[in-house]
């Protein structure tokens, strides 16, 4: 089983994944915990080049390419091995992030993005999504109080960094891919407290493993 979590910053999607963590691991059931960009030893090292704030001058389709590699280098490495293994694999962003921030957010065509994301996936898609929505302002409230206080502002600041426009788009984007990608997508109304989110994201999850 192969979940992933979407959404803008500040979101909270750390906290629910941690929590559905130890719910899945309660049901006995192995899970491995991984993120984009960065999840694999490469993706490490082409997270700090996509995030920096200093990186703010690379090209709309060079982030692109850089995004897809550490994508790639993830899934053959990491994400499909665990699941092989009979793993949970539970994602922090995936190929939505990359239709929606590089597509809704910088302008290139999600058609395309999603076909170059099929190349990089080679047939590993998750098979539930699960969209934390909220709204920018929000979000954005959150995030950049978590910067100041684990100090990550300097170095992965690019984004929160981006005008509030911006993070609105992004909010739309996914709502619309969403409802363009119904059969894997499940969208959690974000706005309440960590307890009240993680009630409909273990709603969403149960379903699907009833289904699976
Ligand atoms: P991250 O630390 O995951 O942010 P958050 O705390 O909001 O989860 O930072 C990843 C940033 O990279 C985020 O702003 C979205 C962006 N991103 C893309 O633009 N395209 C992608 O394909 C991915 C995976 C992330």
């Amino acid at each position: 089983m192969f979940i992933t979590f979407e959404g803008i910053e500040g979101t909270g999607k750390t906290t629910q994944i941690g929590m559905l963590k130890e719910y899945l691991e309660s049901k006995g059931r192995e899970v491995l915990l991984t993120r984009e960009p960065g999840g694999s030893r490469v993706g490490t090292e082409l997270r700090k080049m996509l995030l920096h704030v200093e990186s703010k001058d690379l090209t709309s389709l060079a982030e692109l390419f850089l995004y897809l590699a550490d994508r790639a280098q993830h899934v053959a490495q990491i994400v499909r091995p665990a699941l092989e293994e009979g793993k949970v694999v539970i994602c922090d962003r995936f190929a939505d992030s990359t239709v929606v921030y590089q597509g809704y957010g910088r302008g290139l065509d999600p058609k395309m993005l999603h076909e170059l994301n099929e190349i990089a996936v080679d047939g590993t898609w998750p098979q539930l999504t699960l969209l934390l929505d909220l709204d920018a302002d929000t979000g954005l409230r959150r995030a950049m109080t978590r910067n100041m206080q684990d100090g990550t502002s300097q170095a992965e600041g690019r984004f929160e960094a981006e005008h509030i426009s911006f993070h609105n788009r992004i909010r739309e984007g996914y709502l619309t891919w969403a409802a363009l990608k119904k059969e894997r997508f499940k969208v959690a109304d974000a706005s309440g407290t960590p307890e009240e989110v993680f009630e409909k994201v273990r709603h969403f999850v149960d379903q699907r493993l009833e289904e699976a």
